[in-house]
């Protein structure tokens, strides 16, 4: 029997390995020797596939990896990566000790977590390294500023942990408006002022993610976490494109079927759409079932043949019919881009984010595992 994980893919997500590369040269040539570049590699790599991802990133110039959850360290440490992994969300309680065997780099606001950090680290004869969350204005996760001098003097007695980071997270780095990134980066400031007049010294402060690494060199501190930029896709319109990154991930498809609906078909669920005259189509197999937003019913379009072919009638789980009357001569497996570029022409993650009322972050992040990354 042959074995069905080396089948061709209908539909897959291919993977540059040589532009992520690529990009995380130009973004540590950007931010300089000094700084420390943190590849964030939560949800999968933002769909990319977490594991290629933080290697070829560890291999092109970042020293630490992020993750949201303490299962994707876990991943990480599993599939044997060793680099420093900051887990920058909350940790139960219940997998401290697991995250501790696997020296996940733990980010702690509250005293309970210290003490299970502490006792367990010292059970295991380790000091663990833990980083401090703090909220400048985020309004989520995170230690208030006045909370976090007395934090440090609580965590102080506990002797098998290190703090080794002290970090902030921005909610408008992407605007060009950049009156309330300073307000936060001022607060941010003032906590370790007040933390060093305090005695405490902490090694790595960062705050910046890709749109301060692009636009703010000020806010680049000890280390900055890049995770959109580093994909090659832009933070939003309004931050300075200062470096030539280029996009990672293409997603692909092949041509199911062609034909010619006569005038007065309707096509797909739900009857949304009706052929206004007879009508050359492809079938699409692309679906929600793949994390393709539903919402781009009778508003996207794809490249077949470098030209585009718009929707037409409703995304279903699996499959969408397109309008192939500007790309003919199509034929059965052809191949479709849906995201990325074909001979010249492209559909850049942003634009159908910008179809879907989203943002780019979501249309690759959002790409389910039944896509197949496939890394070149
Ligand atoms: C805490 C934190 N830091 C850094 C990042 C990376 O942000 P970006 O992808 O905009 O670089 C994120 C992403 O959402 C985040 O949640």
């Amino acid at each position: 029997m042959t074995d069905p994980s080396l089948a061709i893919p209908l539909t897959f997500a291919e993977i540059d390995l040589g532009a992520l590369a690529q990009n995380c040269r130009l973004l540590k040539q950007h931010i300089g020797p000094e700084v420390l570049l943190m590849a964030v590699v939560k949800a999968n790599a933002y769909g990319h596939g977490a594991v290629e991802v933080a290697r070829a990133a560890l291999a092109n110039g970042a020293g630490h990896l992020a993750v949201a959850r303490f299962e994707e360290g876990v991943h990480l440490r599993e599939a044997g990566i060793d680099a420093p992994i900051l887990v920058m969300n909350y940790t139960l309680l219940a997998n401290v000790d697991t995250g501790i065997d696997h020296d996940l780099t733990l980010t702690v606001t509250d005293l309970p977590v210290i003490e299970r950090v502490s006792h367990y680290a010292g059970q295991v004869g380790k000091v663990a390294q833990v980083h401090v969350k703090i909220d400048t204005g985020m309004g989520r996760y995170g230690l208030l500023p006045d909370e976090v001098v007395s934090f440090f003097e609580q965590a102080a007695p506990y002797p098998h942990i290190e703090i080794q980071g002290l970090f902030s997270h921005f909610a408008v780095s992407d605007l060009a408006d950049k009156a309330y990134t300073w307000q936060q980066f001022e607060i941010f400031e003032r906590v370790s002022d007040a933390l060093r007049a305090a005695g405490f010294q902490v090694p790595i402060c960062h705050i910046a993610n890709s749109a301060a690494a692009l636009d703010l060199p000020a806010m680049h501190l000890d280390a900055v976490r890049v995770g959109i930029a580093m994909y090659g896709l832009h933070p939003s319109d309004e931050v300075d494109p200062a470096v030539p990154v280029q996009p990672v991930l293409t997603l692909k498809s092949t041509v199911a079927r062609v034909r010619t609906l006569p005038a007065g078909t309707s096509i797909s669920y739900g009857r949304t759409y009706i052929t206004p005259q007879a009508m050359p189509v492809a079938l699409v197999p692309v679906g929600y079932g793949d994390g393709y937003p539903r919402i781009l019913s009778n508003r996207g379009a794809v490249l077949i043949n470098g030209q585009r072919a718009p929707i037409v009638g409703r995304v279903c789980m699996d499959q969408f019919v397109v309008d192939i009357s500007d790309c003919s001569p199509v034929a059965l497996e052809d191949e479709v881009v849906l995201v990325g570029k074909q001979q010249g022409a492209r559909i850049s993650a942003e634009e159908v984010a910008s179809w879907a009322n989203t943002i780019n972050y979501e249309i690759t992040t959002g790409l389910l595992p039944r896509v197949r990354r496939v890394f070149v």
